[in-house]
């Protein structure tokens, strides 16, 4: 069964995934307005991978012959006080992320919504891969301790980030 609640707890993700990708472009933004290609390069990936993870509960309400009914989105922060700032931001959005899911998850157990379940199971793995992704960018900006040459080292690196792989969609 497919509850009217679990339906729109899931328009409600739509949502949430949304809002994390404009939150995302608004980093990119920010970081190319700063100098830092690499970031940005990241940023854009990280927006990228946020619209599929909207989409794959777009297509999920479809599928189960639901409407999508969507929602404002909030404008984002247009500052951000530095890098560290910006990559811990992007941390406690995740963390808040990963707790909607959870969320969802229990409601789907509650009701024993079999085919929810199953398919929230990919965002609870893919979650614990966000946090641990941006966790450990967060850590790499604190260990350089604001040293230029250190970002620098780090924003090429992270102007490597390869786009969303094909198991992503
Ligand atoms: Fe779709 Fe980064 O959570």
């Amino acid at each position: 069964m497919f509850s009217k609640k679990m339906q729109e707890a899931l328009n409600d993700q739509i949502h949430h995934e949304m809002e994390s990708a404009y939150i995302y472009l608004a980093m990119a933004a920010y970081f190319a307005e700063e100098n830092y290609p690499g970031f940005t390069h990241w940023m854009k990936m990280q927006f990228d991978e946020e619209m599929i993870h909207a989409f794959k509960f777009y297509d999920y309400i479809h599928s189960r012959g639901a409407k999508v009914v969507l929602q404002a989105i909030t404008q984002p922060p247009a500052e951000f006080d530095s890098p560290l700032s910006a990559f811990e931001t992007a941390l406690g959005h995740e963390q808040k992320i990963s707790a909607d899911i959870h969320n969802l998850y229990a409601l789907a157990l509650e009701e024993k919504d079999y085919p929810s379940l199953s398919f929230l199971q990919w965002f609870i793995d893919e979650q614990v891969e966000e946090e641990e992704h941006v966790g450990g960018v967060v850590e790499d900006i604190k260990r350089v301790s604001g040293s230029d040459q250190g970002l620098l080292m780090l924003d090429r690196e992270l102007g490597q980030r390869l786009p969303p792989s094909p198991e992503e969609e």
